[in-house]
């Protein structure tokens, strides 16, 4: 059964989830239509990830979405959940800069689109950003292990925090949270690393592809929904098949259309 408490979920309740050791439930998503229907099913986090550059917008990466491209996402999905905490990432670009240039964007995506909160990437690298928007008041959520905004000098979809560098991603997980923010993802990193992380920070950590110790997992809502064609990846569980439901749908479309079965006298409007 569904645990629907609280109505409204908070960074403080993602504190309390941990606490109590109940594991909490994210998706991502870019449109009222989804985010509705995670919301009312219980998912906890939705975030906005910058994921919509190849899900929605058809880029190769992440890299080339920006702030003005996000922005209606994230409108449409803070507007259409009532319960979820609703996060949107910022984009590659918005605030590498600095702190000033993180806090200017964080306030523009907070005002144009009703979100609770921001998202960005970096451990260490980040910690002054992450500090300067959450002293304005703005929840941010952090995101270290594979970053996939530094795909390129990461050499590709990679493991992280193997081997030796476990330690250098301990530091960053630590730095996340002495920053001020209120969970962090960590993303393609060891189980055993990232259940050991989850075990020394307070703030809940929130897994993709890092494996069950983590306080919470998140999936694209694509993956999850099986809405690409081929192979899922190894982290990937599929909960539906929409792929091949839309290609059924499709193809009996077109065949009804071809033989005039569609529209039928029920579709049709009388004089
Ligand atoms: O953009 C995104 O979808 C993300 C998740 C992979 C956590 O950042």
């Amino acid at each position: 059964m569904n645990d629907f408490t609280p109505k409204k979920v908070r960074t403080s309740s993602l504190a309390e989830f941990k606490q109590q050791g109940r594991k909490i439930a994210c998706l991502t998503s870019y449109d009222a239509l989804t985010a509705g229907i995670f919301d009312r099913a219980g998912i906890d986090v939705i975030l906005v990830g910058d994921s919509a550059a190849d899900n929605v917008l058809g880029y190769t990466s992440t890299l080339p979405v920006t702030v003005e491209e996000m922005i209606p996402f994230g409108r449409a999905v803070a507007g259409a959940s009532e319960r979820a905490l609703v996060v949107v990432d910022l984009p590659f670009g918005s605030y590498e800069t600095g702190p000033e240039d993180a806090l200017a964007v964080s306030i523009r995506v907070m005002k144009s689109t009703n979100a609770s909160a921001v998202k960005l990437e970096g451990g260490t690298r980040s910690q002054s950003q992450i500090a300067a928007i959450v002293a304005a008041g703005i929840p941010v959520m952090g995101h270290i292990g594979f970053t996939p905004q530094s795909v390129n000098a990461l050499g590709g979809f990679k493991i992280q925090g193997r081997g030796e560098d476990a330690e250098k991603l301990i530091q960053d997980a630590l730095a996340v949270e002495a920053a001020g923010a209120f969970a962090v993802v960590l993303e393609l990193v060891p189980a055993e690393l990232a259940s050991e992380i989850s075990k020394r920070l307070s703030i809940p950590t929130i897994g993709i592809g890092a494996g069950a110790g983590c306080d919470g997992q998140i999936l694209v809502w694509t993956d999850f929904a099986g809405l690409h064609e081929g192979k899922p990846r190894k982290f990937v569980k599929q909960y539906a098949n929409l792929a091949s439901e839309l290609n059924l749908a499709a193809t009996n479309y077109l065949k009804d259309v071809q033989s005039g079965t569609f529209p039928a006298s029920e579709h049709e409007f009388d004089a």
